[in-house]
């Protein structure tokens, strides 16, 4: 089968590079050249664990090329899926479709009889019977056929998620949508990945439903952390003890400074506004996002009390940027609240992050860069771990103590134990358990860094 990839982003070229694995013949198409031109030379213009490789081993084995020209790639394609981005609408929170509509209609002109278009960006619910539409009055010569397969890929697994997915979701309106699916991904089926055959639109709200219950589920053991810290207890024996109950599961209990991301702020947004537009409010979501951006505001406030009445001359250092780890994403990620409130006040921030530097230098500004949490945390006052890469877990504590001026170290993802701070003099602070040990208070005096 010939398949089309519309859009070369995390999750056209993720899905992209996995469906020739199974043994398809894919290209994926983008509307940027130097993009496409940095992927014809094997390089990745993201970071994903795996995906270099598999993507050289497809290239090499002539089943993956990429374009600019999505007219000849789709004219002889069997099945185009548009996998466009689908960002927040400024004001309303809003998806904005125009680029779905606009990859739809470029595909019309051009599809050969037969073709499946498969929407796989997220899209509100009604998208693919509109996209249904736009093709329709842009050919009405064509017999094709638009499905729905929504991805359910997490940065920093994606491949993983994508070879051994919880559930594969298919949306269609007619036989031949369902027939084309199913065999895109037969080769899950000798991995017995359940396969939901559904409508259009049920397609379409599985995806934000996902989305928004695990930012809801994110969010609830966020709160619970809060009451937690006011009332002496611990949310991880909390967040495990609930979790062994099979209703709950342990999965995405783990708090923290809030939810970031490409998808959760943006996907939480959109389904609220979906509540709103059809006269269901999603009350839960609506709280869930007013929760989760002050928890960030409040994070920053955390890091803030710990320098004392003035943070002129003082210095952070912030260790991780990405809004999680495994990945170089910064979108909507914690830091980027926490660390310009930080610089606001007057605070000198020094960052680190593994992979996510040149994403964040876009959009940090003020920040001085270090090579390593240590140098990161020469003459700091405070240390704030913000994303858990597993670097950081290994960390020296004694010898980041050394380098310190101050001795306070906010852990705002808990990958500390009690035992890992002994002997270390720092004073820890977490989320959700007791704080250790006491604050050594430094006089604003540092040297401008
Ligand atoms: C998410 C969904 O998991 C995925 O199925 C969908 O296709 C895309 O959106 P992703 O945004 O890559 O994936 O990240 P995810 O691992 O879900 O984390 C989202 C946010 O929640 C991150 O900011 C993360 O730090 C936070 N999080 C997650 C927590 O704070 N605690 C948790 O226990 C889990």
């Amino acid at each position: 089968m010939k398949l089309v990839m519309v859009g070369s982003g995390y999750v056209g070229l993720v899905s992209g590079v996995c469906f020739a694995d199974f043994g398809f013949d894919v290209t994926c198409v983008d509307v940027d050249e130097s993009k496409i031109a940095r992927l014809e030379t094997g390089q990745l213009p993201i970071y994903e664990p795996g995906l270099d490789q598999l993507l050289a081993e497809n290239v090499q084995a002539g089943r993956l090329r990429f374009s600019t020209d999505l007219a000849a790639a789709a004219a002889n394609a069997d099945a185009v899926f548009i996998a466009v981005g689908t960002p927040s609408r400024r004001g309303d929170g809003e998806a904005d479709l125009s680029y779905v509509f606009e990859a739809a209609r470029q595909v019309a002109r051009v599809a050969k009889p037969g073709t499946v278009v498969i929407i796989k960006s997220t899209v509100v619910v009604g998208t693919c019977r509109k996209v249904k539409e736009i093709i329709a009055a842009e050919r009405p010569d064509l017999d094709f056929s638009v499905a729905s397969n929504p991805e359910f890929l997490r940065e920093g697994s994606a491949i993983e998620d994508f070879m051994r997915p919880d559930r594969v979701v298919i949306g269609v309106h007619d036989k031949r949508g369902e027939s084309i699916l199913r065999r895109a991904y037969r080769p899950l089926y000798l991995r017995d990945s359940p396969v939901v055959v559904t409508t259009l639109e049920n397609a379409e709200l599985i995806k934000y439903a996902s989305n928004a219950f695990l930012a809801m589920k994110v969010t609830f053991i966020n709160e619970v952390a809060d009451l937690c810290e006011t009332v002496g207890g611990n949310v991880q024996e909390v967040a495990r003890a609930i979790g062994l109950d099979g209703r709950i599961g342990a999965k995405f209990l783990h708090a923290g400074p809030g939810f970031g991301g490409s998808c959760f702020p943006k996907d939480t947004r959109a389904f609220a506004a979906t509540g709103q537009r059809y006269n269901a409010p999603l009350r839960l979501i609506e709280a869930v996002i007013s929760v989760n951006e002050d928890r960030k505001r409040r994070m920053a406030a955390r890091i803030l009390e710990q320098l004392g009445s003035d943070a002129r001359g003082k210095k952070v250092a912030v260790l991780g940027i990405a809004f999680k780890p495994n990945t170089d994403d910064v979108r909507e990620a914690p830091s980027l609240d926490i660390v310009p409130r930080l610089i606001e006040a007057g605070a000198t921030v020094v960052a680190h992050d593994p992979e996510a530097r040149k994403q964040a230098q876009a959009v940090l500004k003020g920040v001085v860069w270090a090579e390593d949490a240590y140098e990161a945390a020469e003459g700091a006052d405070v240390v704030a771990v913000l994303t858990e890469w597993n670097e950081y877990r290994g960390l020296d504590l004694k010898r980041l103590a050394k380098a310190m001026r101050g001795n306070t170290l906010v852990d705002l993802r808990n990958i500390y134990r009690p035992e890992d701070l002994e002997e270390t003099g720092l004073f820890y602070i977490s989320v959700g358990r007791p704080s250790l040990g006491e604050p050594r208070r430094q006089q604003a005096s540092v040297q401008a860094v």
